[in-house]
């Protein structure tokens, strides 16, 4: 197929488009700032700058590119300010994942493409009651914290209007494996403390795999949400030291909520104590799917350190019940 990658200079994109042209696909790769250029050449797609904020820029070049398939990357992460104002730090992010995510539908349907596939966000987003683990069925947060509302919305806006269309949202688990790891800082400086009980389940893909996800979901997915997350979601007290050591960094430190609260606000609280995980068995059960790396527990080892992990990995069915989690 003739594949539109929108941010394919960015974590997923540059593992994406090397995957999509090895299986046999032209990738029409964009990206935002002019130094890019020659990282989407060097991938082996034709690069076009593009700023999804510009709705008519957009429509040239989708119809100018006649894609027989868009596939939605860009997001706006690797020069934000984060802060315990998650709906400030993502404010472009937002904005690429509505008006952006709209103007490329629009200009989809112009150019007559046939399958679209963007992406999603999986950890923190469902409803923090019941079991530790949720599929694509479970309902989301209808009450997420405080400074992370719009960001919310931008995603489940996202989710609906790709799922509307006839598209695929991947939920991606939290990228691992990438060179600008947004983790990696704040762990060695152990400003990433367990948070409470540390119950809170994160779920994790090493941006390989979640290419890998993407390429399959491209070829055969059906319309729909899927997430795209490691088969291990575990709880913060559980992956955090594991991290940690593979970074060789010092293990991080313990708060209690209402310290977190304060210094790092509501969201850090959440993530750390109440968030649930996303199981990967539709992707895996639809798409064919296998991981590279089934786990954070070898592939944090693989993605950043030669440490031999000595850790068994566990299956999610493993994970036990939320009273075991502390949830
Ligand atoms: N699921 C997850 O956990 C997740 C998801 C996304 C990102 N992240 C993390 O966030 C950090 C940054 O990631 P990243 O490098 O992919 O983010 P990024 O720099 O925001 O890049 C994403 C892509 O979008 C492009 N882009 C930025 N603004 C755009 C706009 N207005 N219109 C069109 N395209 C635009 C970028 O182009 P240029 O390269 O030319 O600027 C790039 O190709 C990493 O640590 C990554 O792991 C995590």
């Amino acid at each position: 197929m003739r594949v539109f990658v929108t941010g394919a200079s960015g974590a997923i994109g540059a593992r994406l488009v090397p995957q999509l042209i090895e299986a046999g696909h032209e990738v029409i790769g964009t990206f935002m700032s002019p130094s890019s250029a020659k990282r989407v050449r060097a991938l082996g797609a034709k690069p076009v700058a593009l700023d999804l904020l510009d709705a008519r820029a957009v429509r040239r070049a989708v119809l100018g590119a006649e894609p027989e398939a868009i596939v939605h990357e860009a997001t706006a992460l690797a020069n934000a300010r984060f802060s315990r104002n998650l709906d400030r730090s993502f404010g472009e992010t937002n904005r690429i994942r509505t008006e952006g995510t709209d103007a490329l539908l629009g200009a989809a349907r112009e150019a007559g493409v046939r399958r679209f596939v963007a992406q999603s966000f999986a950890p923190t987003r469902y409803a923090r009651e019941g079991g530790p683990v949720k599929t694509e069925e479970d309902p989301l947060d209808p009450n997420p914290p405080a400074l992370m509302r719009e960001t919310d919305a931008a995603m489940r806006h996202l989710d609906r209007a790709v799922t509307d269309a006839g598209g695929i949202a991947l939920r991606y688990g939290g990228f691992y494996g990438a060179a600008n790891d947004g983790m990696v800082e704040p762990v060695r400086r152990r400003q990433f403390p367990i948070v409470g009980d540390g119950g809170g389940v994160s779920s994790f893909i090493h941006v390989d795999d979640a290419a890998a996800a993407t390429v399959l979901a491209l070829e055969r997915g059906a319309p729909g949400i899927y997430n795209v997350t490691d088969d291990e979601p575990a709880p913060v007290r559980e992956w955090l030291p594991v991290l940690a050591q593979a970074l060789d960094a010092k293990p991080p430190r313990h708060f209690p909520r209402w310290l977190a609260r304060l210094f790092a606000g509501e969201f850090a609280v959440m993530m750390g104590t109440e968030s649930r995980g996303a199981s990967n068995a539709k992707a895996k059960r639809e798409l064919g799917w296998t991981l590279r790396y089934p786990s954070w527990r070898q592939g944090f080892f693989a993605a950043y350190g030669s440490i031999e992990d000595e850790l068994e990995p566990r299956s999610t069915a493993q994970l036990g019940e939320p009273a075991s989690l502390g949830l």
